[in-house]
């Protein structure tokens, strides 16, 4: 089945940061783990959306276009996600034609079918958000942005409306019928909470006036008076990069990928305008927290964002993986935000990385190479095969379960509980103290050393999603790259066709993670 994966579109505005990586990051393993999977193909989605208000006026403070603006800071993401390692298999920008064409055509189809009609609009308009509260809301908010704090302005226009008033009926039996279509369920709550308050019109047009900021967006069909509100062109884009012949079967999205920030748009407005276009609703849209800095929000005005170059500088220190999967692992996938902590960052490296897998797996080949002169030794597998049916079996599906439930902490978890098993059945039988003997003990050693190899491979195929360069290097240096194509399951079999070989050469190579040092300074 193909697989369709998508991050949100960022605001070509800001420099990417924490938020942006993350987000995109796990979409990235996702991805990596549909591919894994090798049930059909996978395509993931990210880009930019360029058609905001901002992007007018802070062109202009750089003596730039909008269009320059938006090519300088488009690149900036591309450059941030190749550096996170992010596979994804298309980048859109709204400013793109083949983008702009598609939401004229989406646009007169719903004109069309009488869901999109003129009228008048008097709201509450946050401007550093691009877009309207309603009155409950704007009395709530206090008439200032819930976000920025700026004083909302009241703005009476002529727009066009989206009935999204009719669709309130078959979101909710949408709903009903499909719990996991918004996820984590306290956000799923929230929104039905929201909802039943009851859904209005909506409108999706601003007037083009002579102010030149009026004038960046797509133009409403046949009006060039109105451009169409910079949110419904955004949400577009994940319908639009596929909707051409060859991309049309990776329709349905299997997740759309937000924080909670922008839930409301892609839980009930997006879905609605969906409906009315008659297409398929997506699987899973799955809203995240928040990345916060010692406990408090990350803002422009106090300065204190996780920047791209500070996770270039732990990526640099600690290798990229190891960054992936601390935010992987230590992320706000749920619905609590999560501190980005250097303290939390070390104790978290040194505990799974180098005193886990690293270790474990270069302490294992060390043996192998001191005892069997590094080729992978037989043995008789019974008591093996049943330690393992007893110890570590369930980690494969509890990680599948896990990760096809998007909750990948708790799949990595269950990866990880494998090198445990390792590290447990090596104190418990003490290999290195059987070896004194290796005439008597040899074929034990042997047993025991298979077990902890094989067990590491099966591991590393499933902590490749989020450690993909780590693994390769393991996999290169025990000669057990996996062949493309074949199947999570059929990889992950213990002993299987895809199991390390008797005779294999299992070299050292360079250690996979070095520990790290709690009391040294962040690196900068
Ligand atoms: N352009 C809109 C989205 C349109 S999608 C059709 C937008 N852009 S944004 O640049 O503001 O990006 C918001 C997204 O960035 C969040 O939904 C989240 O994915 C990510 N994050 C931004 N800050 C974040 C944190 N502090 N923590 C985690 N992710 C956050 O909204």
């Amino acid at each position: 089945m193909p697989t369709y994966i998508t991050t949100p579109i960022y605001y070509v505005n800001d420099r990417p940061h924490i938020g942006h990586c993350y987000t995109t990051l796990l979409a990235d393993v996702t991805a990596r783990f549909y591919r894994l999977l090798a049930e059909g193909p996978v395509f993931f989605l990210t880009g930019t959306d360029e058609h905001a208000d901002k992007v007018v006026t802070s062109a202009a403070a750089h003596d730039m276009t909008p269009l320059q603006w938006a090519d300088r800071n488009a690149a900036e993401f591309k450059k941030a996600f190749a550096f996170m390692n992010c596979t994804s298999d298309d980048f859109i920008r709204t400013t793109e034609d083949r983008h702009k064409s598609k939401v004229l055509e989406y646009i007169r189809a719903l004109q069309k079918k009488g869901d999109i009609y003129l009228g008048d609009y008097v709201g509450w308009f946050d401007e550093s958000q691009e877009e309207y509260l309603t009155e409950t809301a704007a009395k709530e908010a206090n008439f200032v942005s819930p976000v920025t704090g700026k004083p909302l302005v009241k703005k009476v226009e002529k727009n066009y409306f989206f009935r999204l008033s009719a669709y309130q009926a078959p979101l909710q039996k949408h709903f009903d019928s499909h719990p996991a279509f918004v996820m984590p369920e306290a956000r799923r709550n929230e929104v039905l909470g929201r909802f039943r308050e009851g859904l209005q019109d909506i409108p999706i047009s601003r007037a083009v006036t002579s102010d030149p900021t009026s004038q960046w967006g797509i133009r409403m069909p046949d009006d060039p008076s109105h451009r169409i509100y910079v949110w419904i062109d955004a949400l577009f884009n994940y319908l639009s990069v596929v909707d051409t012949p060859e991309r049309r079967s990776f329709w349905p999205p299997a997740v759309h990928y937000i924080a909670k920030d922008i839930l409301w748009f892609h839980a009930v407005i997006w879905p609605a305008l969906l409906l009315a276009l008659g297409r398929e609703l997506p699987a899973t849209v799955y809203s995240h927290a928040y990345w916060v800095r010692d406990g408090r929000k990350m803002s422009k005005s106090l300065g204190n964002f996780v920047t791209i170059e500070v996770l270039q500088a732990y990526a640099q220190k600690y290798s990229l993986d190891a960054l992936r999967w601390y935010l992987v692992t230590q992320g706000p996938q749920g619905a609590t935000d999560a501190d980005f902590s250097h303290a939390k960052f070390v104790e978290v490296y040194n505990a799974d990385l180098a005193n886990g897998i690293g270790n474990c797996a270069s302490r294992v080949s060390n043996m192998i190479e001191k005892y069997f002169a590094g080729s992978l030794p037989e043995y008789q597998s019974a008591w093996i095969d049943r330690r393992w049916e007893t110890t570590s079996a369930d980690a494969i599906p509890t990680y599948l379960r896990a990760a096809r439930a998007l909750d990948f902490g708790a799949a990595f978890e269950a990866a990880s509980s494998l090198i445990k098993d390792v590290d447990d059945l090596i104190s418990e039988t003490k290999p290195f103290t059987l070896a004194k003997d290796m005439s008597a003990n040899g074929a034990e050693v042997a047993n025991i050393l298979a077990c902890c190899a094989e067990s590491i491979r099966v591991a590393s195929i499933l902590l490749a999603p989020a450690m993909p360069q780590k693994m390769a290097q393991l996999w290169q240096a025990w000669g057990c790259t996996p062949p493309a194509g074949v199947g999570l399951e059929a990889l992950c079999t213990f002993n299987g066709p895809h199991g390390l070989k008797p005779g294999a050469r299992i070299t050292k190579g360079d250690a996979l993670f070095m520990r790290a040092d709690p009391a040294e300074a962040p690196p900068a």
